[in-house]
């Protein structure tokens, strides 16, 4: 097994004329190739407007587990198509735009990620979903930040364990679950850039406002979260909470299914470290409504890989779904 995942483009050319309703020529070619379209929450508004299906990471894979679509439109990044694919090995799975990658699967390269295992005998593998395919053909079992806490608590407590490649959440899983787990140092650059000063002061000025984070950022700014969850999980925490403000320390692509489902409520993305837009992931933001209409038209990109390595990576994603309940 060479290991190495094979993609194909197709992008338009200046001279493609895009329709003028984007939205209804997007449903027309749904129906045509009987397609269905799953979104993450980090997507531009309008692109989960349009989808079949939004949620967080383990949401989304088992959306891809279980659909009978003949074609997978991926609006997420590239870890979360090469998952759906692994999943329907037999089915087209689409996404917009190929270089929609993620730092946190870019900080665990493969033959680094073999010499880590190599030093650590004995240890179980439990990889974070944002990574490749080759580590996750490398792992045991994966998981996603809704379910890491819950998947350690599974393995008896004299397993040792390797945990990859976020350490953020690596370090959050120790603390819930009192297990010493050995970390792979990777981060998420847009979690690892919120600004704990930042979002004392915010909330300062909001002192009502409850602080949500996910467990990809840094010990400094979880220490001040009332709440920490994946995605599905912190846009549930706010519907039910009584109160009426929220400073959000996630990707602010969250907010806009928070204010949807809690339109009362206030949401305040919380502050990256420098005065640039950072807190918004650069690799999510790459798919728009015209590159999700193009992929659709052209069959193209497409994710393809290698038979052997799509049968290891889905082995320690099934034995995930089997382990979430
Ligand atoms: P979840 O989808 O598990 O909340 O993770 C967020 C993320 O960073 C996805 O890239
Ligand atoms: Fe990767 Fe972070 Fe972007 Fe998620 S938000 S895709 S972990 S870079």
């Amino acid at each position: 097994m060479d290991g190495t995942a094979v993609f194909t483009t197709a992008r338009p050319t200046s001279t493609s004329a895009l329709p003028t309703d984007l939205v209804a020529a997007i449903q027309a070619l749904k129906q045509e190739l009987n397609a269905v379209i799953l979104a993450h929450y980090y997507q531009d508004p309008d692109i989960q407007d349009i989808a079949d299906y939004i949620g967080d990471s383990l949401g989304l894979s088992r959306q891809a587990a279980s659909t009978d679509a003949a074609v997978i439109v991926f609006a997420g990044v590239h870890f979360m198509a090469e998952t759906a694919k692994i999943l329907n090995p037999h089915k087209l799975v689409l996404l917009p735009d190929l270089d929609a990658g993620c730092s946190l699967a870019d900080s665990c390269p493969p033959a680094d990620f073999a010499a880590f295992k190599a030093a650590h005998p004995g240890h179980l593998v439990i990889s974070y979903i944002n990574c490749t395919a080759d580590i996750k053909a490398m792992s045991d079992i994966i998981c996603t930040s809704s379910n890491a806490v819950q998947i350690v608590n599974q393995i008896p407590t004299d397993q040792p364990i390797i945990f990859a490649p976020d350490q953020n959440l690596g370090r959050y899983v120790m603390a819930e679950t009192g297990r010493d787990l050995v970390l792979w140092q990777g981060s998420c650059m847009v979690h690892e850039n919120f600004s704990e000063k930042k979002m004392v002061q915010l909330h300062m000025e909001h002192p009502e406002a409850e602080i949500l984070a996910h467990p990809e950022c840094e010990p400094s700014v979880l220490r001040h979260a009332d709440y920490i969850g994946s995605t599905t999980a912190l846009l549930n925490y706010c519907q039910k909470s009584d109160r009426s403000s929220f400073i959000v320390a996630t990707e602010p692509g969250i907010i806009h299914q928070m204010q949807k489902q809690a339109p009362h409520k206030q949401f305040i993305p919380a502050p990256p470290m420098g005065s640039c837009a950072c807190n918004e992931c650069p690799h999510m933001r790459l798919n728009t409504l015209e590159k999700i209409y193009w992929a659709m038209k052209r069959r193209s990109p497409e994710i393809t890989m290698a038979a052997e390595l799509q049968q290891a990576a889905l082995k320690p994603i099934q034995r995930m779904l089997d382990m979430s309940h």
